[in-house]
C-alpha cells in the first residue's frame, strides 16, 4: 500500500489535469501489449467488447487497475508451454494459476524470467501433466505457495527447492516422485505446509525436519516410508496436521508427540509402528487414527477421557488388557474403533455417557461380561458391533432405546435368552446380526415391524417353533439366516425381495418343498440343508430365473433332480433316493430296470416343454401386437396398460441406429436360450439383429424398483447422458425399451466374453501378460474417465471381473456403468446401498458408511488387479484374496511376491515378473483398508502406466 501511493497520486492528476474522458488509471501499455499477445496465444478473450484487461475474466489487477497481479488459466484447456514465457513478461505479477489443464512441460525460460519477478507469491501448476524430474527453481525470491500436485513428475528431489527462501507452502503429492524425502527446502526454514502423500519416495524422515519449527501441516501418507519418527519431532510445536499412513514406518510412535498442543490430527494408520501408546497421545488431538499397525500394550487410562476427542481408531492392532472407563459426560467423540485386537474385561458402563457416540466398535476381541444396560443412552448410535467376543447374558431390553440404530451386529458371542422385544424399536435397523449365539425361544411374530431390515441373521442359536408368517412383511429383507437353529414347519410364504440368501439349513423342517418359494425370483442362494424334506425337487426351482446356489445335502428328497441352468451350483448329496437327471438311456442290462421310469420322465418333459413353448408362442403373438403397432425404432409413448412403455435409441452412430431392431430384440429376450449371461443384477440376452451383427440386450432386475414410473423421464435423461459418453473402455448404452414388466439396455456385444470367464472360468486360462497388462490399463482408463466425468462421477454399484468385458483380448470394456444412475441407493433408499456389491469386491468401509463412493470402487478395482497378478477368484479357497494377499505381504517376507504370483505367468520372463511386481504394489495400495490412504483412479492409472 505504501509502495503504491507515490505512484497513485501523479496518475490520478495526470487525469485531471488533462480532462482524460474517464476518471481511471490505466495498465501500462507494455502490459497491455503482453495481455493482448496472450490473448491471442489464448484466443478466448474479446478484446473488442472489452477493452480492459482488467476485467477479462482470470486477469486480476491490484486495486486502481494500474498493474496486473493475478493471472489464473485454471482449466483453460491449456496445453502448449509456449504462454508461460509471456505471462512471465507481467514483472508486476503475484499469482500464477495455470491448474487443470495438459501442460507436460515447464520450460527453462519461464523459470528464467519468472523467477525474477520480485513480488511471485503463487504458482499452482496443480492437476497438468507435467512429467520428468523437478526444475531447479532459482530466484522467486518472494514464492510463498508452491502447488505442482497431480502431476506425472518423477526421480529425486535433492536442491532444487533450496533456493525458496519465502516458500510456505509445498504441495508435490500425486506425482511418481521417488527417491529420499526432500530435506532441503528453502533456506529460511519458512515453511509451514508439506504435502508429498502418494508418491514413490522411501528412506526415513531425517531428524532435520524438526528445524522447520513453522510447519503447521506435514502429509507424507502413502509412500513407501521407512525407519522410526524422528524422536524429537514433538518440537515442532505449532503442528496441526501430522499424516503419516500407509507407508512402512516402524518403531514406536514418540512419546513427544503427546506434547504438541497444536494437534488436531494423527493419522499413522497402516504402517508397521509397534511398541505401547504413548500415555497422553490423545492429550490435544481431535481425530486419531492408528488402526492397522502392531501396536501392543494396554489402552492408557484417560486416552477417551478428554473433552476435544471426536474420532479415535485404534482397531487392527495387538492392543490387550481392558478398555478404559473414565469418560466425560461432556464428550464428543463420535467414532470409536477398537475391533480386531486382543482386548478383555467388560465394556465399561460408563459409555452410556456418550451422547455424541456413532458408531462403536469393539467387535474380535476377548470381552467378557454382559451388554451394558448404559449403553441404551447413546441416543444417536448408528452402528453398534460387539460381534466376535465372549459376551454373555442376555440381550438388555434398553438396546430398544437407540432410535437411530442401523446396525447392529452381535455375532459370534455366547448372549443367551430370549430376543427381548423391545428390539422391534429399532426401527431404523438395516442389519441385524445376532448369529452363533445361545439365544432361545421362539422368533416373535412383531418382528416384522422392522421394515427396513435388509439383512436378518438368526443362525446358530437355538430358536424353536415356526419362523412368524409376519415374515413375509419384510417388504426391505434381501438376506435371511435362520440355520442352525431347531426350527419346526410350517414354512410361511417368505418376502418376495429376497435376493443374497434364503438359509433354513439345519433345523427340524421336513415335508415337502414349499410351493411359495416359486415367487423368490430374485433368490441366489437357497440352503435347505440338513432337513427332512422330502418328496420330489419341485420343477419350479429350475424357474428360479436368479437362482446359482442350491444345497439339499442330507434330506429325504427323492425322485429326479430336474435339469438345473449349468451356472447353478447344485449339492444334492445324503438324498439316498435322488436320481440324477443325467443318467442317459442306458441300454445295458444293469440299467434296464430304470428305463420305464425314465422314458416316463422323458415323456413328461417333452409335454411340459410342448406346453412352455406353447405359452411362449402365445406370450409372443400377444406382445408383438404392441411392438408392431408402437415401438418403432422410435420413442413413442404408449399408454402403460400395454407391454411396452418406451423404446429409444441413445447412439449417435448411424450404424447402430440402423441395426438396432427393437421387435426383434423384445422376441429374442422371450427366449430364455439366448441368455448368454447372468449377474447379479441383470441377464444379458445376445441377440442377433436382422442385419446380421449382435448386441447385448440387458435386462435389468428389481422390476419396479428400478424404474418407477413417475421417474420415466428421469431414466430417460440419465441414458441420454451416459449414451453420450465417448470413451473406447466403457460400454455405453446404445438405445432402451422399457416394458411394464422390465427395462432392456442394449450395447454392443463383446465376443471374448467377461474378464471373469478369461481369467477363472468356461473360456480357460488364455490370458498372457502383456493381455493382463492392457486389460488392467483398458480397466483403469475407463474408471478413470467414469470418475472424472464432467456431469459429475459415475460410479460403479457393483465392480468385479464379471463386469468387465472383452472386445479382444486387449481391450476391455466397463459394463454396468448404468446401475448406479437406475438405482441410486443414496437417492432412493436413504443411506443404505441396496447393492451390496459382489463378496469379495466389498470395501471394509462399507459396513460403517453404508455407500458407494470413488474410493470403494479403487478398492474393487484392486481386487480386479489382484485377480489378474495370481489367476485367482475374489474369493478362494474360502479366503477373500485380498486378505490372503495382504496376509503375505505383512509377513515382510522378501519372497512373499514369487507366492502370490500367477506362476505360469511370472515365470515366463524376468521383466514380465518384474513388471508384475511393479502392478502388485499398485493394487495393494487400491486394497488399502482405509478409504482415505487409496490412491484416486487418476493416480491409479498413472502408476500402472509407469510400471510399464
Ligand atoms: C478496475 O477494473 C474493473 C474491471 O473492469 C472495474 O470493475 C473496476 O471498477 C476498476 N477499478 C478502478 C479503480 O478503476
Ligand atoms: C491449485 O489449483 C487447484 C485446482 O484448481 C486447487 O484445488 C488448489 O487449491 C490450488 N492450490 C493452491 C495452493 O491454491
Ligand atoms: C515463523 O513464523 C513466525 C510468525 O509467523 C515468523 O515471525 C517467523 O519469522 C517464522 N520463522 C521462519 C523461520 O520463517
Ligand atoms: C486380560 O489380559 C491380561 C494380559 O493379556 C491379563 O494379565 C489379565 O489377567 C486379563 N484380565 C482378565 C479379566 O481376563
Ligand atoms: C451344502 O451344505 C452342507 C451342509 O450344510 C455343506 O457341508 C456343503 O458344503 C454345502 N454345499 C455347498 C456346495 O456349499
Amino acid at each position: 500500500m505504501l509502495r503504491l501511493c507515490p505512484t497513485l497520486y501523479p496518475l490520478f492528476s495526470l487525469f485531471f489535469i488533462s480532462c482524460f474522458p474517464f476518471l481511471k488509471s490505466e495498465l501500462p501499455a507494455s502490459q497491455r501489449a503482453t495481455l493482448l499477445d496472450l490473448s491471442k496465444l489464448l484466443g478466448s478473450w474479446d478484446v473488442d467488447k472489452n477493452p480492459n484487461p482488467c476485467s477479462w475474466k482470470g486477469v486480476g489487477c491490484n486495486f486502481d487497475n494500474s498493474s496486473v497481479t493475478d493471472i489464473t488459466l485454471s482449466g483453460s484447456s491449456l496445453s502448449s508451454d509456449n504462454v508461460l514465457p509471456v505471462i512471465c513478461q507481467i514483472d508486476t505479477l503475484q499469482a500464477l494459476d495455470v491448474s487443470q489443464n495438459s501442460l507436460n512441460h515447464i520450460p527453462g525460460e519461464f523459470i528464467e524470467l519468472c523467477g525474477a519477478i520480485s513480488g511471485l507469491r503463487l504458482l499452482n501448476f496443480s492437476n497438468n501433466r507435467l512429467v520428468g524430474p523437478l526444475p531447479s527453481f532459482v530466484g522467486f525470491k518472494r514464492l510463498e505457495i508452491l502447488d505442482l500436485s497431480f502431476n506425472f513428475m518423477n526421480g529425486n528431489i535433492d536442491l532444487q527447492l533450496a533456493e525458496l527462501i519465502s516458500l510456505k507452502s509445498l504441495n508435490l503429492s500425486s506425482n511418481s516422485f521417488s527417491g529420499p524425502l526432500p530435506t532441503k527446502i528453502g533456506r529460511d526454514r519458512a515453511l509451514e505446509q508439506l504435502q508429498l502423500s502418494k508418491n514413490q519416495f522411501r528412506g526415513t524422515i531425517s531428524e532435520d525436519i524438526v528445524g522447520y519449527m513453522n510447519l503447521t501441516f506435514i502429509d507424507l501418507s502413502s509412500n513407501y516410508l521407512s525407519g522410526s519418527l524422528p524422536l524429537q519431532i514433538g518440537n515442532l510445536s505449532k503442528l496441526e496436521f501430522l499424516i503419516l499412513s500407509a507407508n512402512k514406518f516402524s518403531g514406536a510412535i514418540p512419546e513427544s508427540v503427546s506434547r504438541i498442543s497444536s494437534l488436531v490430527r494423527l493419522a499413522a494408520h497402516e504402517n508397521r509402528f509397534i511398541g505401547k501408546l504413548p500415555i497422553g497421545i490423545t492429550n490435544y488431538v481431535k481425530n486419531l487414527d492408528l488402526s492397522y499397525n502392531n501396536i501392543s500394550g494396554s489402552i492408557p487410562v484417560g486416552l477417551l477421557s478428554k473433552p476435544q476427542l471426536e474420532t479415535v481408531d485404534l482397531s487392527h492392532n495387538e492392543l490387550e488388557g481392558p478398555i478404559p472407563g473414565d469418560v466425560s459426560s461432556s464428550s464428543i467423540l463420535v467414532r470409536l474403533r477398537l475391533g480386531s485386537n486382543m482386548l478383555n474385561g467388560t465394556i465399561p458402563a460408563t459409555f452410556g455417557k456418550l451422547q455424541k457416540l456413532m458408531y462403536l466398535e469393539l467387535d474380535d476381541n476377548k470381552l467378557t461380561g454382559v451388554i451394558p444396560n448404559e449403553l441404551g443412552a447413546c441416543k444417536i448410535l448408528l452402528l453398534l458391533n460387539l460381534a466376535q467376543n465372549n459376551l454373555e447374558g442376555r440381550l438388555p431390553s434398553q438396546l430398544g432405546n437407540l432410535q437411530a440404530l442401523q446396525a447392529l451386529r452381535l455375532e459370534s458371542n455366547n448372549l443367551s435368552g430370549e430376543l427381548p422385544l423391545e428390539i422391534m424399536q429399532l426401527r431404523e435397523l438395516m442389519i441385524l446380526n445376532l448369529g452363533w449365539n445361545s439365544l432361545n425361544g421362539s422368533i416373535p411374530r412383531s418382528i416384522s415391524v422392522l421394515n427396513r431390515l435388509v439383512k436378518l441373521n438368526l443362525q446358530g442359536n437355538y430358536f424353536v417353533g415356526a419362523i412368524p408368517d409376519t415374515i413375509r412383511e419384510m417388504s426391505s429383507l434381501m438376506e435371511l439366516q435362520l440355520g442352525g437353529n431347531q426350527l419346526t414347519n410350517p414354512i410361511p410364504k417368505m418376502p418376495e425381495k429376497l435376493q443374497i440368501a434364503l438359509n433354513l439349513s439345519s433345523n427340524r423342517f421336513e415335508g415337502l418343498i414349499p410351493k411359495s418359494f416359486v415367487g423368490l425370483t430374485s433368490l441366489e442362494v437357497l440352503d435347505l440343508s440338513n432337513n427332512q424334506f422330502s418328496g420330489e425337487i419341485p420343477a419350479y426351482l429350475v424357474q428360479l430365473v436368479s437362482l446359482t446356489e442350491l444345497n439339499l445335502t442330507n434330506n429325504q428328497l427323492s425322485g429326479v433332480i430336474p435339469p438345473f441352468r449349468t451356472w447353478v451350483l447344485l449339492d444334492t448329496k445324503g438324498n439316498p433316493n435322488l436320481i440324477p437327471h443325467t443318467t442317459p438311456i442306458d441300454t445295458s442290462p444293469l440299467r434296464k430296470k430304470r428305463k420305464p421310469i425314465i422314458v416316463a420322465i422323458g415323456v413328461v418333459v417333452v409335454v411340459a416343454l410342448f406346453i412352455s413353448a406353447a405359452f411362449v408362442i402365445f406370450i409372443f403373438v400377444m406382445t408383438k401386437r404392441y411392438y408392431k403397432g408402437n415401438v418403432h425404432d422410435s420413442e413413442g409413448e404408449v399408454p402403460p396398460t400395454t407391454m411396452v412403455i418406451q423404446g429409444k435409441q441413445l447412439s449417435l452412430n448411424v450404424i447402430h441406429r440402423s441395426n438396432i431392431d427393437f421387435s426383434e430384440a423384445m422376441e429374442a429376450v422371450s427366449d430364455p436360450s439366448n441368455i448368454d449371461m447372468k449377474t447379479r443384477l441383470c441377464t444379458y440376452y445376445k441377440v442377433s439383429m436382422p442385419r446380421g451383427s449382435s448386441y447385448y440386450v440387458k435386462k435389468l432386475k428389481w422390476n419396479g424398483k428400478i424404474v418407477q414410473p413417475g421417474s420415466r423421464d428421469k431414466f430417460g435423461k440419465e441414458m441420454e447422458v451416459l449414451g453420450r459418453l465417448n470413451n473406447s473402455n466403457i460400454m455405453t448404452p446404445l438405445a432402451y425399451v422399457l416394458t411394464t414388466e422390465s427395462t432392456y439396455l442394449f450395447f454392443e456385444y463383446a465376443p471374448k466374453g467377461t474378464l471373469f470367464d478369461n481369467l477363472h472360468g468356461s473360456l480357460g486360462n488364455v490370458l498372457d501378460w502383456s493381455s493382463r497388462y492392457s486389460i488392467a490399463i483398458g480397466a483403469a482408463q475407463g474408471l478413470t474417465f467414469l470418475h472424472g466425468c464432467a456431469s459429475g462421477p459415475v460410479l460403479l454399484l457393483d465392480l468385479s471381473s464379471k463386469n468387465i468385458f472383452l472386445k479382444s483380448l486387449k481391450e476391455p470394456q466397463i459394463g454396468d456403468i448404468e446401475l448406479c444412475k437406475v438405482i441410486d441407493p443414496s437417492k432412493s433408499t436413504g443411506s443404505l446401498s441396496m447393492v451390496p456389491g459382489s463378496v469379495g469386491y466389498i470395501p471394509p468401509e462399507y459396513a460403517y458408511t453404508m455407500r458407494v463412493s470413488p474410493a470403494g470402487n479403487v478398492y474393487s478395482f484392486g481386487v480386479i488387479l489382484l485377480e489378474l497378478l495370481t489367476g485367482k477368484t475374489a474369493i478362494s479357497e474360502g479366503a477373500e484374496l485380498v486378505k490372503t494377499v495382504l496376509g503375505y505381504h505383512s509377513k515382510q517376507n522378501q519372497k512373499w511376491e514369487l507366492q502370490i504370483l500367477d506362476n505360469s505367468i511370472s515365470k515366463t520372463s524376468p521383466y514380465v515378473r518384474s513388471q508384475m511386481g511393479a502392478v502388485l504394489e499398485v493394487a495393494i495400495s487400491c486394497v488399502s483398508p482405509s478409504p482415505e490412504a487409496r490412491p484416486k483412479m487418476k493416480a491409479v492409472l498413472r502408476m500402472l502406466l509407469n510400471a510399464r
